[in-house]
């Protein structure tokens, strides 16, 4: 399974962001990230389903959807109308998770959990088998442009580790403070998506994705999945 990158819109032109989803679509990314932050589960707000309606018609690109809200489970109805492919909610927002996870599925769309830097593998442990994807934040979550955090790392081997014990492959999603010198440790780490937000809306698309994709493909092959 080869690396795939999830350009995060949270870091898009907001003026301007239909044309910003199609430039990355071009310059080769695999998947369109969408931050929905309710300034509950942290402090800011992005924006709705409606946004994602809104880019459905300019990409064909998989829809990643990260649920940064309290209550996620009065959401997914929306996002799914609204064309998404995944749908993640963060397990500390969530009361039942595994009823959340069956409730996406159910729905057509593939699922997965997230958790916060300070949020114990642990937790997600019983989860695993169920969900389509898992989601580990690299940074507080919240907010662009942070630094990567060493500690989330090593989280990222050992639910690498966990999963395999489970015989699971299932992806493992990086998210913040991703960029071509990072990047190269999460995927030696475990992970298959990388989520990526300021490393990739810059002056120029085409390069920065080309300068993330560099940055890893050499190591796809170096350290196959088992
Ligand atoms: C942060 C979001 C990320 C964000 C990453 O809370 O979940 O998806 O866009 O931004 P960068 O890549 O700039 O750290
Ligand atoms: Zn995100």
């Amino acid at each position: 399974m080869s690396v795939k990158i999830a350009a995060s819109i949270l870091s898009a032109d907001y003026g301007n962001l239909a044309r910003d989803v199609r430039r990355v679509e071009v310059a080769g990314a695999d998947m369109i990230h969408f931050d929905i932050m309710d300034g509950r589960f942290v402090p800011n707000i992005t924006f709705g389903h409606g946004v994602v309606q809104a880019l459905r018609g300019v990409s064909r690109l998989q829809f990643f959807v990260h649920l940064m809200t309290v209550e996620p489970e009065r959401q997914v109805k929306n996002f799914v109308k609204a064309g998404a492919d995944i749908i993640v909610f963060h397990l500390e927002a969530s009361r039942r998770p595994l009823h959340l996870i069956r409730l996406i599925r159910d729905l057509g769309v593939d699922a997965g959990v997230s958790l916060n830097p300070q949020t114990a593998l642990s937790s997600a442990s019983d989860l695993m088998k169920e969900m389509d994807v898992f989601l580990l934040m690299m940074v507080r979550p919240g907010f662009s442009g942070q630094k990567l955090m060493p500690s989330a790392l090593s989280k990222v081997r050992i639910a690498r580790d966990m999963f395999l014990e489970k015989g699971l492959k299932t992806p493992i999603a990086v998210d913040g403070g991703v960029n071509p010198t990072t990047a190269p440790l999460a995927v030696k780490a475990g992970a298959d998506i990388l989520v990526a937000g300021s490393a990739i809306f810059r002056d120029d698309v085409k390069k920065a994705i080309k300068d993330l994709r560099g940055s890893v493909t050499a190591l796809a092959d170096k350290y196959p999945r088992k």
